[in-house]
């Protein structure tokens, strides 16, 4: 099995090593091919997803990406920004289904600014589609508008649409993932005002007829906003379009108190998918051996579960990662009382040690 390493930039490389340690501990035989992408693409190769790099990932089974971006790049043409290679990888491999689970570790509770009797033990699962919807419906644009409350004004308009076959593709992905876990399926829209949600939902419903065993619910994303912070042990999988999604994952994100906990896992029609830290770059941290690596590790475990067919080893690499919690070892974004604080490279170590 082929896993594409593309570390990218400042934070990138230091938590991808330790990744990439965990993965060469588990004693399987993969092959793995580290590849320059964003900002260091463009260093290396003039392009932030240079050609090779995009061949790689093509051939890999998966990619284990770290994360892009440095405010050195700011001035760069749009298409040569570093944030490109994501989109870019996106777009050529159809990745097209985002899986962001939120997880709240007790030994963390403390670190999230919630009550702890709401998100202790949290562990839920927003799937996002990545593809369509209204960020990339056409048409859309900045014209002189003829009609509406100001004729003649100029306006900015976009496109919400999703068709049948994009709702059906990330509902199978949803009901597949809520059969792994806990068996309830939520479905967010905005069925009550928009066209786009009423088709979401139907299609949900009639996929839903396929999977008998998990439990479908709906519900409107305005209220979902609202259950996220006030109930959100009561969610198992949350499935939702590109707009809200993006919204209610972020703040889904946030119960858990520590971005540097947070993986995801981006997939296509096969499985095949693109795994990766919820955080950015932290261009802030970079070179100082500070980052949580814990993030790009849990990345790594979902690798093993949803592309590579080994759920056993992804099993493993979390209950070590909730093995050196419970041991007090913390890198300093999720920094608790008494606990011991390392960096990245201790904190790999730990794990190595707990696996
Ligand atoms: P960020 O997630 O990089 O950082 C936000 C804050 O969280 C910073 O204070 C940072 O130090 C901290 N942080 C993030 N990850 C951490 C970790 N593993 N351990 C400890 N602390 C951590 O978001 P920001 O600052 O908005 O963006 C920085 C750069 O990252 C930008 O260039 C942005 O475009 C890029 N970015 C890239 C993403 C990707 O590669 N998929 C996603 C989000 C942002
Ligand atoms: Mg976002």
């Amino acid at each position: 099995m082929k896993i594409a390493v593309l570390p990218g930039d400042g934070i990138g490389p230091e938590i991808i090593a330790e990744a990439v340690k965990v993965l060469n501990a588990l004693g399987e035989s993969f092959e793995m091919e580290t590849a320059p992408v964003g900002g260091a693409g463009y260093e290396a190769k003039g392009h932030p997803l240079p050609e090779d790099t995009l061949k790689l990932a093509k051939e890999a089974d998966a990619i284990l990406f770290g994360a892009v971006g440095d405010w050195k790049y700011d001035t760069l043409a749009r298409e040569l920004r570093p944030e490109q290679a994501i989109l870019g990888l996106r777009k050529h491999l159809s990745l097209f289904a985002n899986l962001r689970p939120a997880i709240c570790y007790p030994e963390l509770t403390e670190a999230s600014s919630l009550k702890p009797e709401i998100i202790a033990g949290l562990n839920i699962l927003i799937v996002r589609e990545l593809n369509g919807d209204i960020y990339f419906g056409s048409p859309k644009g900045i014209r002189t508008a003829t009609d509406g409350l100001f004729p003649g004004a100029r306006e900015g308009f976009d496109t919400m649409r999703y068709s049948e076959p994009e709702v059906e593709r990330i509902a199978h992905v949803a009901f597949q993932a809520a059969q792994k876990r806990h068996k309830r399926l939520c479905s967010v829209d905005k069925s009550n005002v928009l066209e786009t949600s009423q088709l979401w939902r139907e299609v949900m419903t009639r996929i839903g007829q396929e999977y008998p065993d998990v439990e479908l619910s709906h519900m409107y994303v305005d209220n979902a906003a609202m259950q996220l912070v006030k109930a959100p042990k009561a969610f198992d999988v949350v499935v939702t379009g590109n707009l809200f999604g993006d919204i209610l994952s972020d703040e889904a994100s946030m119960l858990t108190g520590s971005i540097g906990m947070l993986p995801s896992a981006s997939l296509d029609k096969n499985n095949k998918g693109l795994y990766e830290p919820s955080h950015g770059s932290a261009p802030d941290i970079a070179g100082k051996g500070i980052a949580n690596p814990l993030a790009t590790i849990l990345s790594a475990a979902m690798m093993l579960r949803y592309s590579l067919g080994k759920a056993e080893q992804a099993n493993r690499i979390e209950a070590a990662v909730q093995k050196v919690l419970a041991q007090g070892y913390r890198t300093g974004d999720i920094k608790t009382a008494g606990c011991q604080l390392v960096g990245t490279k201790e904190m790999g170590e730990a794990v190595l040690k707990a696996l």
